[in-house]
């Protein structure tokens, strides 16, 4: 442990210099406020921990996170000291209970040459133990340090969201808690579990077994673009997955100690094929066969908003509601084509029966009819914004994720609203540059500086509607994600930037500041951490043209200790070819012309796209 403690206080030395330079001091979010003092405060193995709350969530994050680098400290009840006591020394301090007010979710870290001390309550005590970590930085070992400051710091938005689609890939409950630890890093506080869809059932009911046992499992699994040329590809192999309650129960567990509320979807009326394929009774045609569904897009075989339907989706929102103990039941309620209701004599009769205009009508009324039963089991519904398609149920909170449209009808209704749209930046599904050279993604191209861009706030909406926009979120779909790794590398860096949206001022808000001073050092210790991610191009690096005889080119690299080679000769650099290590000058000939080609590498060997600029004269 202690080899590995060196190893990353030596990767987070270095950055000292940037730390020093940068007005928040490389946290992310950026913080509120922060005052810089002289000197710095050293957390070594005599340090205490003294704390007026022992069992906080907080206090055990921070030890925990101590001892895993080398530095248990011990832990002393403030209550049973004599706080004149000289051992207030060097001491970290966690205090609960303090005069004055303090914002939900926020807190005061100072840190002195004595002491580092975070007064917060709750979740705000939890937030500053995640400054404070972010301001370890090490140049020795057996010792950390904090540079001395003032932080005043609390959240722009109640609701800072990620949203991790399991359904169209699976991923284990050991991912979903280095899920949970990364959002907790920073500071999100509602993770969006997308577990039911047309290609799969991922949470066990026990009512009803079939969902798992015939939804969670589809044959195989389209191979590729779904949109693209080998459109009738498959991988000829059965895929399956899902959590039991067990799981469930020790995921919400791990979640509320990250103070982190699981909101679960449960998708309907459409995105249902999985769920009609174990229960047909709950579709418009019980005789005919369903599979679960084995390539992407929307299935037409969606509920029937029958009494059987809602008897069974009750009974499977009571179990879930047993689950999870947070407020928010999230729906679904999105892509919801309306063919088969069209053509079944019972919706048509239904939707004459009950004085409804047509299928969108259907919608509102199976949507309105699930609301109720949330509603009388004491929690909210919240749904992608086709909730609003023939009349919002009447307490619904509406995420807008086709734009802000949604959003803004919802707000200006009185209704809560959390923006998530793709037009944003926040879909982690598109890819990250609009080079040939990102993975297979859905389309779109939403790069980092696009998601640390986005304002939550429309500013059409009055400043009493604009009250609603409850927060933000980024959705993680992962048709095109099979594998943890590639789930990290489309999530990270990018979730950084949107909780930096979901937790600070406008004004405080640096894209510069954020990719250049902060990104680097936070990337080394996600790195450390054992998170993949995208690695950003070099700054200096751009794909151009370049028209002269002279061109100097002048490369920093955006991760902590990562490398910059080059090529001149035409093929892409590796760590085998030149190392940028300082300013160049190039002298082109006329009439001819240089590729310069750049790529970054980190230490542990990640890779960024290569660059290109064309130097011609
Ligand atoms: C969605 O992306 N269909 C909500």
């Amino acid at each position: 442990m202690r080899k590995i403690l060196i190893l990353i206080l030596l990767a987070l030395g270095r950055q000292s210099f940037a730390q020093k330079s940068d007005p928040y001091l490389g946290i992310i979010p950026a913080p509120q406020s922060v005052k810089k003092t002289a000197g710095e405060f050293r957390i070594t193995p005599e340090t205490n921990l003294l704390t007026d709350s022992p069992t906080n969530r907080a206090v055990v994050y921070l030890t925990n996170y101590l001892k895993k680098n080398g530095l248990s400290v011990s832990v002393t009840d403030l209550n049973t000291i004599d706080k004149g006591h000289a051992f207030l020394k060097n001491s970290i301090v966690l205090a609960t209970n303090f005069k004055g007010d303090m914002a939900p979710e926020g807190y005061e870290l100072t840190i002195t040459t004595n002491q580092a001390t975070i007064h917060g309550h709750g979740a705000g005590l939890f937030y500053g133990v995640q400054s404070l970590i972010q301001l370890v930085h090490n140049t020795n070992p057996g010792y950390a340090t904090l540079p001395c400051a003032t932080i005043k710091d609390e959240p722009r938005f109640p609701y800072r969201g990620m949203h991790l689609d399991v359904v169209r890939h699976y991923f284990d409950i050991n991912f979903i808690k280095k899920y949970l630890d990364v959002m907790a890093m920073y500071k999100l506080n509602n993770f969006h579990w997308h577990l039911t869809d047309d290609q799969g059932w991922r949470i066990q009911i026990m009512k009803y077994p079939k969902f798992t046992e015939v939804g969670s499992k589809r044959a195989q699994t389209k191979i590729g673009d779904f949109k693209g040329n080998n459109n009738d590809l498959y991988d000829n192999t059965p895929y399956e997955g899902y959590y039991t309650q067990d799981q469930i129960r020790d995921i919400v567990a791990y979640a509320h100690d990250r103070f982190i509320n699981i909101v679960p979807e449960i998708e309907m009326p459409g995105h249902s094929q999985a769920a009609v394929a174990a229960y047909p009774e709950m579709s418009c045609d019980p005789t005919k066969t369903y599979k679960v569904m084995e390539t992407w897009g929307v299935s037409n075989d969606v509920y029937c908003p029958s009494p059987t339907t809602f008897k069974i989706l009750e009974d499977v929102l009571r179990e879930v509601m047993e689950l999870f103990p947070g407020r928010y039941i999230h729906i679904g309620g999105d892509e919801c084509p309306k063919a088969t209701w069209k053509a079944s004599s019972y919706c048509r009769q239904l939707i004459a029966d009950s004085a409804l205009n047509n299928e969108e009508g259907l919608q509102s009324y199976f949507v309105r009819h699930m609301e109720r039963f949330i509603n009388n089991n004491g929690r909210s519904m919240v749904g992608w914004d086709e909730i609003l398609e023939g009349g919002l149920a009447p307490n619904a909170t509406v995420m807008s994720w086709r734009g802000e449209a949604g959003g803004i009808a919802a707000a200006q209704q009185n209704h809560d609203v959390i923006m998530t749209p793709g037009s944003g930046g926040l879909y982690f599904d598109h890819k990250q540059s609009g080079t040939n050279q990102e993975p297979l993604s859905i389309g779109g191209n939403a790069p980092l500086s696009k998601a640390y861009n986005y304002n939550p706030i429309p500013a059409v909406l009055s400043k009493e509607a604009q009250k609603h926009v409850i927060g933000v979120q980024a959705n993680l779909w992962t048709e095109y994600i099979a594998t943890p790794a590639k789930a990290e590398f489309m999530l990270l860096p990018r979730m950084l930037a949107m909780a930096e949206t979901g937790w600070t001022t406008e004004g405080n808000k640096d894209y510069k500041n954020f990719s250049e001073q902060r990104i680097p050092h936070a990337l080394a210790m996600l790195d450390a951490a054992g998170y993949n991610y995208r690695v950003p191009e070099a700054l200096g690096t751009e794909d151009t043209l370049f028209n002269g005889a002279k061109h100097s080119i002048e490369l920093t690299p955006l991760v902590e200790g990562a490398k910059i080679y080059y090529t001149l000769d035409g093929y892409a650099p590796r760590e085998t070819d030149l190392q940028y290590k300082e300013p160049l000058i190039f002298t082109i000939p006329a009439g001819k012309y240089i590729d310069f080609q750049s790529i970054t590498i980190t230490p542990s060997g990640k890779r960024s796209i290569v660059k290109t600029t064309r130097m011609k004269n």
